[in-house]
């Protein structure tokens, strides 16, 4: 895939562990069947969007061998993946990130054509990866308190030990977990492909919810071991339920975006920034996004040909300038300052980074609300001189002509029947650091905290 190989900028990684690993063969490692049933966003009752395409997911299907799964994770476990990769964000779970830029087997089944066609197929769109950080995002849970016992609980051969289950295990509805790890969400990214690297027989839940138009939650089965799922996750709002009854659980994980041109990129990278390398990730998020860019510049100037003015469309081209200045917009805005984030999150902590939904509408039904939020927006003490205060007003002014707000939720016609704030500008554009900080300086979050 041209994004890994134009230059080939990871080459300089791969040690000499790679060695060990297996070179990456789709005749061996691979095992596709085509999934049996796709679901489409009509099944769903949702409405299309100018953004989406029809498919929002598939059922489970095959995609490693018994080979290629037991490739894949000697490759993850190679100590040089492991020291470089792996973090802790919860006890008992193991996240390994970039695992590709030291691993040419993770590289090459990830991006080989191959590969890069299947996912296409099953989501009905060409697709390419979002970014080379987002290749194979691996989750793992297994039992241990440290890294180091983690990590020596992994064993290339998955574990196929089951563990005892209690009634009320058993009965488990995810539906009902309000301290769910995963609650409902959209992803930051257009699409997404899971694919199971564990034994889930004997596993409870593991399933993904999809919320329907109307309100109810369509359950998907998880993959078994070797199999994949793919999922429109920017555009539908899903649920992961946590799995119990097995020693461990890995899956890993990657992004992608449209390859069509003026098919919108809903892509943030707001629940990367706490975890993320920044140093590593702006400068990839930048070159994705300025390629995609070039991409929809070259493709209006090849469907117009050559200057034959009869071909002008002043309408729709000022229309696609609107969308490449709101695009070049986002990718600027979401390269929050490192130091800065650093400091809010040290502040008010991870968990209300990822949990600003929540607090929002808790504070938003406190009695000093609506004055406070009031005062703040007015007097521009908070941040005098930033362009957030230019976004706000942008977004009063598209609220004041009905037209709709992009956001990290999905486009939507503002319909409260309050002000709209700066809280909610910077929610919308997935600046849940700078939220927190806008919250703290109007005197809503010591209420809130205090409450
Ligand atoms: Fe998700």
């Amino acid at each position: 895939m041209d994004l890994l190989r134009e230059s080939d900028p990871l080459s300089a990684y791969y040690l000499l562990d790679s060695v060990t690993e297996e070179q990456f063969n789709p005749t061996v490692h691979l095992n596709y069947v085509p999934p049996e049933k796709k679901i489409t966003m009509q099944d769903l009752l949702l409405n299309q969007s100018a953004t989406a395409t029809p498919i929002a997911g598939t059922v489970p299907f095959p995609l490693l061998s018994p080979r290629g799964v037991r490739a894949y994770r000697k490759a993850l476990f190679q100590q040089n993946v492991i020291e470089k990769c792996a973090s802790s964000p919860f006890p008992g779970t193991l996240v390994l990130r970039d695992a590709v830029k030291h691993s040419r087997f993770i590289r090459d089944f990830w991006t080989h054509p191959e590969t890069m066609r299947i996912v296409s197929d099953a989501s009905g769109v060409p697709l390419e990866v979002v970014m080379p950080t987002e290749i194979g995002h691996t989750n793992i849970q297994a039992e241990g308190a440290t890294i180091a016992e983690m990590v020596s609980n992994l064993k290339v051969e998955p574990s196929v030990e089951k563990l005892e289950l209690s009634p009320e295990e058993r009965a488990y509805d995810p539906l009902k977990d309000e301290t769910s790890i995963i609650p409902w969400h959209y992803d930051s990214y257009p699409y997404v492909c899971v694919v199971m690297l564990s034994e889930t027989d004997g596993m409870i839940g593991g399933e993904t919810y999809i919320k329907k138009g109307n309100g109810e939650a369509q359950k998907v089965e998880g993959p078994q071991i070797g199999h994949a799922v793919m999922l429109q996750g920017g555009e539908v709002q899903h649920l992961a339920a946590r799995a119990k009854g097995v020693k461990e659980r890995i899956s890993t994980i990657t992004s992608y975006r449209s390859k069509v041109p003026n098919v919108y990129d809903s892509s943030y990278i707001t629940n990367i920034r706490p975890y993320a390398d920044l140093g590593s990730l702006y400068p990839e998020w930048t070159r994705y996004r300025l390629r995609k860019l070039r991409d929809e510049i070259t493709h209006y100037l090849d469907k117009t040909g050559d200057e034959s003015s009869s071909f002008f469309q002043r309408e729709e081209l000022q229309s696609i300038i609107t969308q490449q200045i709101e695009y070049l917009h986002r990718t600027s805005r979401q390269m929050v300052s490192p130091e800065y984030q650093q400091q809010i999150l040290k502040k008010y902590g991870k968990a209300a980074y990822y949990d600003v939904f929540r607090i929002w509408e808790t504070v938003q039904s406190l009695p000093e609300f609506e004055s406070l939020a009031s005062a703040t927006d007015q007097e521009r003490g908070w941040m005098p001189e930033s362009v957030y205060w230019m976004d706000l007003q942008k977004s009063i002014e598209t609220i004041r002509m009905k037209g709709p707000l992009e956001s990290t939720l999905g486009t939507h016609v503002w319909s409260k029947p309050r002000k709209f704030y700066m809280g909610d500008e910077l929610l919308r554009q997935g600046l849940n650091e700078v939220f927190l900080d806008w919250l703290g300086s109007s005197g809503l979050w010591d209420i809130y905290s205090k409450r």
